[in-house]
C-alpha cells in the first residue's frame, strides 16, 4: 500500500509508515499547491495531511483509492468530511495531545496582551527604553479580571481551569456545554462584560464570523480579544475597522483570516495587535504526539482496526 505525506515531520514516526507501506512525502515546510496534491496523493490508500490542505470531493473524486485522510490537528476545517464519508473515505484528527499547550498559549496571549509584553520588547529593541517608566506599559491585572470563553470544548475548558487559577473570573458560551465550574452566559452578557474574550470554537458554518461587526459593538471598549482558534472566526475588516476607531485595549491572533497574515496586512500597523503564526500547539512533545497519533489513525484504518480518532467511524472496514 502507499501513504503520502504533505509535509516534513518527525523521521522517527515517518519511519514507522515506511516499515509498513510505501511512502511518500513532500519535503518541503510549504504547501503543495492543490495540482502538486493531487500529485503527491494520487495512488494513495492513506494521506497524512495538515490543516493547509484542502481535502474535497473533487480532490477526492480523483483519488480513487483513498481510505483515509489523516489530518494533523484537531480542527479539520479543511475536510469536507461529508464528501470524504460519501466516498468511505475516513477522516482522523488528533484531538487531546494538543489540548495543554494550546490551552498554555492562550494564556501566553492573555499575559502578552494584558502585560504589553510585546510592546515593552519592542521598545527595548529598537532603544525606546530611557528610564524606568511610572506610566508606560501599563496593563491590567489577570487576578479578578473578567474572561469569557466562547466555546468550552477540551482547549476552553483547560484554559477556563488555568485562568481559574490565576484568580480570574471565568464565564462561558457555549450552548452545548454545561459545567458548573464557570459562569455560564448569553454571549450578549458575555462580550458586553469581560474583559478578556478568548475565542474557542471549531470553525463551522455556525461559527463563521461569529465575532462581526455587531458583536464587536457589544464588547467594551477596552476588551482585549484573542484567538488561538480558526481566524475566520473573527471578521477581519471589522476587526480593523474597530481598531481604527479605537477599540480594544489590545486583541491577540495566533489564527488569522487569511493565513498566512501578508507582511503589509492592516493589522501589522497596531502597536497593541500581537500576531503569531498559528503555533499554539507547537512544543515539541505535542507536536511529536501529533504525529504519533496522525501514524496510528492511518495503520489503524489500513489494517482494519479502529483508529484512535475517527470522524466516521461508519466508514471502517474492519474485517
Ligand atoms: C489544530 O490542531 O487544529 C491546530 O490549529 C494546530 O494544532
Amino acid at each position: 500500500m502507499r501513504v503520502a505525506v504533505t509535509r516534513r515531520l518527525f523521521e522517527a514516526q515517518i519511519d514507522r509508515l515506511r516499515e509498513r507501506y510505501e511512502v511518500v512525502t513532500w519535503d518541503s515546510d510549504l504547501p503543495p499547491s492543490p495540482s502538486e496534491l493531487v500529485e503527491l496523493l494520487s495512488g494513495a490508500d492513506g494521506a497524512l495531511t495538515l490543516l493547509t490542505d484542502r481535502i474535497d470531493g473533487d480532490l477526492l473524486d480523483k483519488l480513487p483509492d483513498l481510505r483515509v485522510v489523516s489530518n494533523l490537528a484537531v480542527g479539520f476545517d479543511n475536510i469536507d468530511v461529508p464528501a470524504a464519508t460519501e466516498r468511505s473515505v475516513a477522516v482522523c484528527t488528533t484531538p487531546d495531545v494538543l489540548t495543554d499547550a494550546t490551552a498554555e498559549f492562550t494564556l501566553a496571549l492573555i499575559f502578552a496582551a494584558a502585560r504589553q509584553v510585546v510592546a515593552g520588547e519592542r521598545a527595548a529593541r529598537d532603544g525606546d527604553w530611557h528610564t524606568w517608566y511610572p506610566m508606560r506599559f501599563l496593563g491590567i491585572d489577570l487576578k479578578g479580571a473578567r474572561l469569557g470563553i466562547i466555546g468550552l470544548g477540551r482547549i476552553g475548558a483547560r484554559t477556563a481551569e488555568l485562568a481559574q487559577a490565576l484568580g480570574m473570573q471565568v464565564a462561558y458560551y457555549d450552548p452545548g456545554t454545561e459545567d458548573e465550574r464557570f459562569e455560564r452566559q448569553s454571549l450578549e452578557d458575555l462580550l458586553s462584560q469581560s474583559d478578556i474574550i478568548s475565542l474557542h470554537t471549531p470553525l463551522l458554518d455556525s461559527t463563521r464570523g461569529l465575532i462581526d461587526r455587531d458583536r464587536i459593538r457589544l464588547m467594551r471598549d477596552d476588551a482585549i480579544l484573542i484567538n488561538t482558534a480558526r481566524g475566520p472566526i473573527i471578521d477581519t475588516d471589522a476587526l480593523v475597522e474597530a481598531l481604527q476607531q479605537g477599540k480594544f485595549r489590545a486583541v491577540a491572533l495566533d489564527v488569522t483570516d487569511p493565513e498566512p497574515l501578508p507582511s503589509d496586512h492592516a493589522l501589522y500597523g497596531f502597536d497593541n495587535v500581537i500576531i503569531t503564526p498559528h503555533i499554539a500547539s507547537a512544543t515539541e512533545a505535542t507536536r511529536l504526539e501529533m504525529a504519533r497519533l496522525a501514524v496510528d489513525n492511518i495503520i489503524a484504518v489500513l489494517e482494519g482496526g479502529d483508529p484512535p480518532n475517527c470522524l466516521n467511524p461508519e466508514v471502517l472496514d474492519r474485517g
